[in-house]
């Protein structure tokens, strides 16, 4: 079993983990974007959910999926069990990573010659900062309430609405939602060379592939403040 420890510690081993932390990641802000487009449905007019918000009743769905064979917000706690591990996972590859490249050049180059890999790493270190940073705001925002100042429990319409219509929290949440679509970008980018898909028939496509999907989470998260701001939502 030892060719397991090897691989763990291996630069390989590591940079696996983070291509498939990163990858059950990035499924998951592409479902939460696109669960979270429910904010431009008009509340239903009629059934069972008349006068409720779609965003609403998706939210309430989430909590109560899985039921009765689990027991309340069972399938939602699994949800974040997974996501746990994987930021954990992550962020331990990626400090492994880092800390290997750094014994590697101690001390900094005499000359500043900076190529796109070196740029694109320490992009990659400060954004994941920033989204760590974020994730904990957002998290005390949106789903906890501690940090703002008219929390509704269960109305996520209105928790989402009153939050971005306080300009510099709209603000934080662009700024972050671009930082995560640059870490989205480089991060498919590089996963896919550390897969070795670096054959020239396939190098263009990586690159549309990962500008496309960075692009299209970005809009979509980008576009919710920038809706709520402009009267659009709300
Ligand atoms: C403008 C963009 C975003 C909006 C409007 C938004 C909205 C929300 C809302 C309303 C909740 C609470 C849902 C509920 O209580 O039912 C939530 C939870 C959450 N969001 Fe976001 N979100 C955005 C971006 C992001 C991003 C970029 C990430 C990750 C990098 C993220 C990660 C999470 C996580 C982990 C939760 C907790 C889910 C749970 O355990 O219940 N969100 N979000």
């Amino acid at each position: 079993m030892s060719w397991i420890g090897d691989f763990w510690r291996s630069t390989l081993g590591k940079k696996a983990v983070m291509a498939v932390s990163g990858i059950v990641l990035f499924g998951y802000v592409l479902l939460h974007m696109l669960g979270n487009l429910k904010l431009y449905f008009p509340q239903y007019a009629e059934g069972e959910h008349a006068g409720e918000f779609p965003l609403n009743v998706y939210a309430g769905w989430l909590r109560e999926m899985g039921a009765p064979l689990l027991p309340g917000e069972g399938a939602l706690w699994l949800v974040r069990i997974v996501l746990i591990v994987a930021v954990v996972a992550h962020v331990w590859a990626a400090w492994q990573v880092s800390r290997a490249s750094w014994r590697a050049r101690p001390r900094p180059y005499e000359k500043v010659d900076r190529v796109e890999a070196d740029y694109a790493s320490r992009t990659m270190r400060w954004g994941g900062v920033i989204l760590l940073l974020f994730v904990i705001y957002h998290l005390l925002h949106l789903t906890t309430g501690q940090a703002h100042t008219d929390f509704v429990p269960g109305d996520v319409y209105h928790n989402v609405v009153a939050g971005f219509s306080v300009w510099w929290v709209s603000a934080i949440y662009i700024a972050a939602n671009l930082a995560l679509g640059l870490h989205l970008y480089h991060g498919l980018w590089s996963m896919f060379q550390s897969l070795g898909w670096s054959h020239p028939v396939w190098k263009p496509w990586r690159r549309y592939f990962a500008v496309a999907f960075a692009v299209v989470v970005t809009v979509g998260n980008v576009s919710f403040p920038v809706a709520v701001l402009t009267g659009l939502v709300g």
